[in-house]
């Protein structure tokens, strides 16, 4: 399945308040949903009248921001006439690596994939692209939430993530280390290593008041291999349980390089791993394409009385 244009919004507004404002993130919605739709065909090269339906994410997610994007999608389905497509946000994360561009083979079923994002932490076992059960997930913050929470506390600025990862390349990740969680089987957990963060700061900085500043690269590399190794981990784990040697990885927190790399180096160890493109990972269009092409494949349509769900299960 190919994917002919692939455009993204991104809110600027929420650098400014330090994190994701509701309110401001559906008016923005509403402001750029027409242009980006314009952008999007411009960039195929197609018309309206070419298209065969039409996919909208209907959750999990916040809900002036699903309540745009399902209005839009419902209103355009009547208008031209099109079947309209509901889709999974986190399911659709995972489908994103059946995009032919990804310039690498599709994981072979079954597989296990790592769902990291800014709102969910999840290993699910993937039987097929209608068979997908979460067999583990975090039971706080999700590992996104982590890195930017983290990335806050030394000062940098949300979404804090993708600097701490930028920063943390020329830093040493053996500088620091911070208590490890321990939760049994498959869950995460995140709050313990986030009040070890704030806690160890607190008395450094105590004794030096510029140490943040000072050791700002090192913390970025120790802080990033605190929550990769957690990760790490429990996907070999669920490996172990299962029994399933092909891994993928997927949402935001799969475009963190340390992450890659670790992931990248268990194929010596005898796993298949799948790592998708960067612009495939973060939140995008061409991942709820391919979970529409998949439900339309079955004839798997929405009607109009479909809402958009916040806490959509699976
Ligand atoms: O999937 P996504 O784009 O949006 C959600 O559905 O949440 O994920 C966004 C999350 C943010 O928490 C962001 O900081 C994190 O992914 N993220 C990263 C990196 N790139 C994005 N975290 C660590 N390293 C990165 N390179
Ligand atoms: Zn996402």
């Amino acid at each position: 399945m190919k994917i002919v244009s692939n455009c993204v919004s991104t809110q600027k507004i929420h650098q400014k308040y330090g994190g994701v404002v509701p309110e401001l993130a559906s008016r923005a919605h509403q402001e750029l949903i027409v242009p980006v739709i314009e952008e999007a065909l411009n960039a195929a090269k197609i018309s309206m009248d070419e298209i065969d339906a039409i996919a909208v994410t209907r959750g999990p997610g916040l809900m002036g921001s699903l309540v745009v994007g399902v209005s839009f999608a419902k209103a355009l389905s009547l208008a031209l006439d099109k079947p309209l497509i509901d889709v999974n946000h986190m399911k659709a994360h995972i489908l994103a690596h059946f995009i032919e561009d990804n310039n690498m083979d599709t994981p072979q079923f079954p597989f296990l994939c790592l769902t990291v994002s800014g709102g969910h932490t999840q290993i699910v076992e993937v039987q097929s692209p209608y068979d997908m059960k979460v067999i583990g997930t975090t039971i706080d913050d999700a590992a996104g939430e982590a890195f930017d929470k983290a990335a806050k506390m030394i000062g940098i600025d949300y979404p804090g993530g993708p600097e701490l990862d930028r920063i943390a390349e020329q830093g040493n990740p053996d500088k620091f280390s911070f208590s490890k969680p321990r939760i049994a089987e498959l869950d995460f957990s995140f709050s313990g290593l986030k009040t070890s963060i704030l806690y160890n700061l607190r008395d450094w900085v105590k004794e030096d008041s510029d140490f943040i500043a000072k050791n700002k690269i090192d913390l970025c590399a120790s802080i990033r291999k605190s929550i990769v190794d957690i990760l790490i981990s429990k996907i070999i784990m669920a490996s172990k349980k299962t029994g399933i040697m092909t891994i993928a990885i997927a949402g935001g927190v799969s475009a963190n390089r340390a992450l890659r790399r670790s992931l990248s180096k268990m194929e010596k160890d005898g796993f298949k791993v799948h790592v998708p493109k960067f612009e495939y990972c973060t939140d995008n269009a061409a991942m709820v394409a391919i979970a529409g092409k998949f439900a339309f494949d079955q004839g798997d349509f929405a009607t109009q009385d479909m809402a958009a769900d916040p806490r959509l299960k699976w």
